[in-house]
C-alpha cells in the first residue's frame, strides 16, 4: 500500500513537538508539505524536514495553496484556536482526512459546520484530545468498559497551574476564544466526560475570572507560542481561572476547576476523580477503588502516560487506513464545545444556564 501523503497546516510549537516527529516515525506516512504564513518558521521547518526525509518538502504560505496544489490524503491543523473551523472545513471539503488540534470549536454554530462537513464527505475528522491517547487512560478505560464503576454519579476534573500562563496569542481572546477554559479546561472536561461514559449535558454553572493576569515570575517554565503575536502577553483579554458545575441528563454531575495562574499549590498534570456506585477511579495516580468479599480494595494501575502524541498520530493514521471512527471524533468535540460555550455564557450572566445543542 502506498504511504499516505500528509501535510501540516501551522508549524509552530505543537506541530514541531508532537505532529511532525510522530508522522516521521509512522511507516504508513509520507510527510510531504506544510502551510505556514510566518516566513521564518516556514523556512526553518522546511529545511529541517527536507534534511530529515529523503525528499523536498513543499512549503506554502497559506492553507488554500497547500490544499489546491499538494495532492494530500490528510492534514494536521495546528494553528491558533480561532482559525480551526474554517481551515478544517476547507480541508474536509477538499477531500482530506483531518486531525484538528483542540479546542475543536469556539462556538456552537462553528462546531455544527464541521460536523456537517465531516458527515457530507465521510472523511476521518479527529480532534486532538491527546489525553484520551495516554497509556494510563487506555488502561483505566478497560476497567470502565468492563463495568468496574457501575452507575457514575459525580466526577471532578482539575488542571491547576500555580504559574503557567502561556505566552503569545493564548491570552488574546480574539485569537484564543478564552483562557485556561479553552486551553487546558478543554482537556480536563473532555477526558472526564468521556471516562464518565459521555452523559448528555443539560445545565451548567460557570465562573471565569482574570485574577492575576500578566505577571513576571522567574525560574518558571511555561508554554510559548511560536507565532510572533503578543509574545509579552500585553494583550490579556481572557480569564486565567475557570470553574464549572455541570448537570447531566442521567443525574450525574461534574466539577471542573482549571487555572493558568493561582495563589495555591501547583497541581502538576490533569487530575480526574470519578465516583460510581460500584467503584471509583482516580487518574494520576491511575487507580480503581472498589470492594470485594466485603473488603475495600484499591487497584493501583502501574502504567505511565506513555507516548501520548505518538499514540494519537498512529491512531489517526490507523483510522484512515482501516476506515474507523476515531476515539476522539467530531461528534464528541461538538458536545464538548456546547459545554464550553455554556460555561462562558453562564459566567457572563452570573447564573446557571441550559446547554444548547
Ligand atoms: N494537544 C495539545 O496537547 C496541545 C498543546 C499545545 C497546543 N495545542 C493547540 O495547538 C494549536 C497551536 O498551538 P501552538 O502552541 O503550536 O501555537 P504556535 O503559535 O506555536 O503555532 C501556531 C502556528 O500556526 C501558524 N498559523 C497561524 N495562522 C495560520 C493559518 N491560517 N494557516 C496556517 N498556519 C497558520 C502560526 O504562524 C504558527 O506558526 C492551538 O490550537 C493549541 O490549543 C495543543
Amino acid at each position: 500500500m502506498k504511504p499516505l501523503r500528509v501535510g501540516i497546516i501551522g508549524t509552530g510549537s505543537i506541530a514541531q513537538m508532537a505532529h511532525i516527529p510522530n508522522y516521521l516515525k509512522n511507516p504508513h506516512v509520507d510527510l510531504v508539505a506544510i502551510a505556514e504564513p510566518d516566513e521564518g518558521i516556514r523556512s526553518t521547518v522546511q529545511k529541517e524536514l527536507t534534511d530529515k526525509t529523503d525528499h523536498e518538502i513543499a512549503a506554502y504560505a497559506d492553507a488554500t495553496s497547500l490544499l489546491r496544489q499538494a495532492t494530500l490524503d490528510a492534514v494536521s491543523i495546528a494553528t491558533p484556536n480561532m482559525s480551526h473551523i474554517d481551515l478544517a472545513v476547507q480541508a474536509v471539503d477538499s477531500g482530506c482526512h483531518v486531525l484538528l488540534e483542540k479546542p475543536m470549536a469556539l462556538t456552537r454554530e462553528s462546531a455544527d459546520r464541521l460536523a456537517d462537513a465531516a458527515a457530507r464527505h465521510q472523511t476521518v475528522v479527529m480532534v486532538g484530545q491527546s489525553h484520551r491517547y495516554r497509556n494510563d487512560v487506555s488502561a483505566l478505560k478497560r476497567f470502565i468498559d468492563d463495568g468496574a464503576l457501575g452507575h457514575v454519579y459525580h466526577a471532578e476534573a482539575r488542571m491547576i497551574r500555580r504559574r503557567g500562563t502561556p505566552t503569545g496569542w493564548f491570552t488574546d481572546k480574539e485569537w484564543a476564544g478564552g483562557g485556561p477554559l479553552m486551553d487546558i479546561g478543554v482537556h480536563a472536561l473532555d477526558l472526564s466526560w468521556w471516562l464518565m461514559g459521555k452523559p448528555v449535558p443539560v445545565r451548567v454553572s460557570g465562573h471565569l475570572t482574570r485574577a492575576i493576569g500578566a505577571d513576571h515570575i522567574d525560574f518558571n517554565g511555561r508554554w510559548t507560542a511560536k507565532m510572533p503575536h503578543n509574545q509579552d502577553n500585553a494583550i490579556f483579554t481572557t480569564e486565567d481561572f475557570a470553574a464549572a458545575f455541570i448537570r447531566f441528563e442521567d443525574g450525574a454531575t461534574l466539577n471542573l476547576t482549571v487555572s493558568w495562574a493561582i495563589n495555591g499549590p501547583q497541581d502538576d498534570g490533569l487530575k480526574v476523580t470519578i465516583y460510581g456506585d460500584k467503584g471509583g477511579l482516580t487518574l494520576d495516580p491511575a487507580a480503581i477503588y472498589s470492594s470485594e468479599h466485603h473488603v475495600l480494595t484499591n487497584t493501583v494501575i502501574p502504567v505511565g502516560t506513555g507516548p501520548m502524541y505518538q499514540n494519537e498520530i498512529d491512531h489517526f493514521v490507523e483510522c484512515i487506513l482501516e476506515q474507523k471512527t476515531p476515539r476522539s471524533p467530531v461528534a464528541d468535540g461538538r458536545t464538548v464545545a456546547q459545554m464550553l460555550v455554556a460555561i462562558a455564557e453562564s459566567a457572563d450572566r452570573g447564573e446557571e444556564v441550559a446547554v444548547r445543542r
